[in-house]
């Protein structure tokens, strides 16, 4: 096993010369420590199995979901690239920087990324981490921050780019992931790494409402701190070739997919690894 830090991220380690699928118990107990410190892991051409990428992924925590294609090729290789197509406002909803499931009552720990079908330009994957955003905030501001509080929300996300999908039921909600009919998730804008007891910053996409904000006075400050938050010199952005495999700490780190030509095919599984009720649930869940 050989372990390489990305030099212009201080989030990032590359690894190769390992066999995802056969873990020793001391390469996992180093890969799980070097993943807490680190946050993003990339695994080169480790052409994960379908088995393989979730039994990997479960090592790391139970799944809120399994290995789930994140694609613009549908069944019957159809590729989906018309601006009105539900699928492909998925995939353009992703370009904004954010959490996964943050929208959801227990955001995600992590999620396990590989990489099968890759565009000959654009479709990477970047990073942004969240504790070094903080780490750059002044003093006046992390006060402020540490008490302020916003909803996160897929229906804010999505209606705000115009991504949401064209038919809504009679509830209001919506036939996909994340248009749950519960109440908007309530997170603090500082959340406390429960690995490493240091502080990030929670924010992204999904986040509106400040509470004691108006919404306008709201989106305006969180556009602002997202803008800051991810800063190039806070990101990495991975340039996929097949059988490339990643994970990555999504209670640190935020992440977006750069646009591709959505009429050429791109096809990457994501395993979703559950948070934890303990220090993942939202405040309003409790
Ligand atoms: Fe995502």
């Amino acid at each position: 096993m050989h372990i390489r830090d990305l030099t212009y991220a201080e989030f990032g380690s590359v690894i190769t010369e390992i066999d995802l699928g056969n873990l020793s118990l001391e390469e996992w107990e180093r890969i799980y420590s070097l993943w807490n410190d680190r946050a993003l892991l990339i695994f080169p051409k480790a052409f994960l199995t379908k088995d393989n990428q979730d039994t990997f992924a479960k090592r790391f925590g139970a799944l809120e979901f399994p290995r789930t294609a994140i694609s613009n090729v549908g069944k019957g290789g159809k590729i989906h690239h018309e601006s009105g197509d539900d699928v492909v406002k998925v995939i353009r909803g992703n370009e904004g920087w954010h959490h996964d499931s943050t929208y959801m009552p227990v955001q995600a720990k992590g999620a396990v990324f590989t990489a099968e079908i890759i565009p000959a330009e654009g479709g990477l994957t970047g990073w942004a981490d969240m504790r070094a955003a903080y780490d750059a905030l002044d003093n006046d501001l992390r006060d402020t921050l540490s008490e302020l509080s916003a909803y996160h929300s897929y229906y804010y996300s999505q209606g705000r780019d115009g991504y949401l999908p064209s038919s809504q039921n009679d509830d209001g909600t919506y036939n996909a992931y994340g248009f749950h009919d519960g109440e908007a998730s309530l997170r603090p804008l500082v959340k406390v790494h429960p690995g490493t007891n240091r502080p990030n910053l929670l924010i992204g996409r999904h986040a509106h409402d400040i509470i004691g904000m108006e919404a306008q006075e709201s989106e305006d400050f969180l556009d602002e701190l997202n803008d800051f938050a991810c800063f190039e010199s806070r990101t990495y952005f991975h340039d996929w070739e097949e059988g490339d495999a990643v994970v990555w700490d999504n209670r640190r780190l935020m992440h977006r997919v750069t646009p591709y030509d959505m009429t050429q095919p791109r096809r990457m599984w994501h395993t979703r690894i559950a948070g934890s009720p303990d220090s993942e649930l939202a405040d309003n869940y409790r």
